[in-house]
């Protein structure tokens, strides 16, 4: 039997762009759009059209450029709201209006002050209107969790009749647990009649943690539809996190053999570096799939076991999710073999006494600071340990910028041999002083990384470039300090290349011995 397909729908930019502090313009929604539609999300909610003209203008442009996904847009039940949303969606492939109103007592009584056969008749009403602009139309009773289950029963089954494709069942409030959700999807696929005709759809939300593990009993109980967020972004605490529900779906296969989803899981990391960026909402680092530490692993026992055979602590593989590999953040409990290996891999060959002066510096070190980086490494290393021989000295920069000029450079390399110069541009004073470094040395190892940091208050800061580059699949780590920052990048940059040349011209001499 093949497995039955869970429509991934993506709110990020309507629930998502609720959370409070968020909000993203027209340009941003529409890049974050096409990340979505590459992402291979199934249904976008693209915005609450009638709320702004900002909403209607990004809900109509995504509807007009980006292909592939479903574009949905939200309404309530009244008709300007169902009419504008119709007109935005208007050019789009593929088109649905989500209505919803809301059927719990609280809601009704208090914020809606409607009797529940008004609120039962504009339910209909609102579906009718909607199927006259698409036939994809999805009906949401607000607050359906906390709603009377013979009533939601009732207005189910008559949205049903009025054309409704796609029924919503909102935990509005994030209130139910597991269990109750699961056995209220259940009760409702049991009772409403015609329900096995349209799709059942979560939509839970994380007031108290639980909207992930909800949506997931949902979909263990005949939902066949998520709602949710990129990062779980969505109004107070948030929405179920779509990369945690995909990636809980796919990871336990076993468990839910009968489903699978359509998602592209190597654009997950992607979309969600995106959407904290474009949002301002910086990712926890110890988030679920997304975090700086999801695949990171610091003490010795598991740094050492990961080495050995990954699926030790690694119950998905980093690659899944578009990132490179899995991080080894070295801390206090590393140990000497996580120190060793990573020495290693950042390029450096040491012997045995190199080895031991490194790691109790490196133990000095990790009792300062919580998290020592590959950058703080290469310090100790290269200030500590063995001073790398410089092949290439920078004796001389000059950069020009500034605003409505092409920022230029020109550099001066001093080797053994000879006097090295060469001038460039680029996008910035830093890419146009590299570019002439590049230039002068006749190399052109890649950038990985750009980093930048004050080292001391005030104005007269310190600032440390490090740079990270690649050459041979091999890293080096260049590390360059100075008040002047292009300063600082540059001495970075030919910091790494000294590094580089350094080792390969070493390996090369071994080569010629071993020989
Ligand atoms: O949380 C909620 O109930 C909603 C509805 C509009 C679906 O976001
Ligand atoms: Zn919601």
């Amino acid at each position: 039997m093949s497995a039955e397909k869970v429509v991934i729908f993506d709110t990020t930019l309507r629930d998502g762009e609720q959370s409070p502090g968020a909000s993203l313009s027209i340009s941003e929604k529409l890049e974050i759009a096409h990340q979505l539609a590459k992402l291979k999300i199934d249904v976008i909610e693209a915005g609450f059209p009638v709320s702004s003209p900002a909403q209607f203008e990004a809900t109509r442009l995504i509807a007009e450029q980006v292909a592939g996904p479903v574009i949905c847009g939200l309404t309530r039940t009244h008709p300007e709201d169902i009419k504008s949303a119709g007109k935005a969606l208007k050019d789009a492939q593929k088109s649905r209006i989500h209505t919803f109103i809301a059927t719990s007592e609280i809601h009704m009584k208090h914020k809606l002050r409607k009797k529940p056969d008004e609120v039962l008749r504009t339910a209909v009403e609102s579906v009718k209107l909607a199927k006259t602009f698409t036939d994809d139309v999805e009906f949401s009773p607000e607050d359906a969790c906390r709603s009377e289950k013979a009533f939601l029963v009732e207005v189910l089954t008559a949205v049903i009749e009025a054309g409704a494709t796609t029924l919503n069942i909102p935990d509005t409030v994030g209130y139910v647990l597991p269990y109750e959700y699961g056995m209220l999807i259940k009760y409702l696929k049991d009772n409403v009649p015609g329900i096995d005709k349209v799709v059942i759809s979560t939509h839970c939300h994380n007031d108290l943690g639980m909207a992930v593990a909800n949506s997931l009993a949902g979909v263990r109980n005949g939902a066949r539809q998520v709602e949710c967020t990129i990062n779980g972004l969505g109004e107070r605490a948030g929405n179920a996190a779509m990369e945690e529900v995909v990636m809980a779906i796919h990871t336990r296969g076993d468990f839910f053999g009968e489903v699978t989803t359509g998602i592209e899981k190597s654009e997950i990391y992607r979309t969600s570096q995106l959407v904290s960026q474009l949002t301002g909402f910086v990712v926890q680092p110890n988030k679920a799939i997304v975090g700086r530490n999801a695949f990171a692993h610091e003490s010795g026992v598991h740094v050492d076991g990961v080495l050995k055979e990954r699926t030790t602590y690694e119950i998905m593989k980093p690659e899944t999710i578009g990132l490179s590999g899995s991080r080894m953040v070295l801390g206090r409990h590393s140990g000497r073999h996580g120190f060793i290996d990573r020495c290693e891999s950042l390029g450096f060959k040491l012997s045995d006494n190199e080895i031991e002066a490194a790691y109790q510096k490196f133990l000095d070190v990790a009792d300062k600071k919580k998290e020592v980086f590959d950058e703080d490494i290469a310090a100790i290393i290269s200030d500590e340990v063995r001073a790398v021989e410089h092949f290439y000295n920078l004796e001389y920069l000059h950069v020009s910028c500034g605003t409505g000029t092409l920022p230029t450079a020109s550099v001066k390399i001093r080797t053994k041999e000879e006097l090295k110069q060469a001038a460039a541009w680029g996008d910035g004073p830093v890419d146009a002083a590299y570019e002439a470094i590049r230039e002068a040395i006749g190399l052109e190892p890649k950038i990985e990384n750009y980093s930048l940091r004050a080292l001391t208050g005030g104005k007269e800061a310190l600032g440390e470039a490090i740079v990270r580059i690649k050459n041979n699949g091999r890293t080096f780590v260049g590390r360059g300090v100075s008040t002047d920052i292009i300063e600082a990048s540059a001495k970075a940059y030919v910091d790494a290349i000294n590094r580089m040349v350094s080792a390969e011209g070493k390996e090369e001499e071994e080569t010629k011995a071993e020989l």
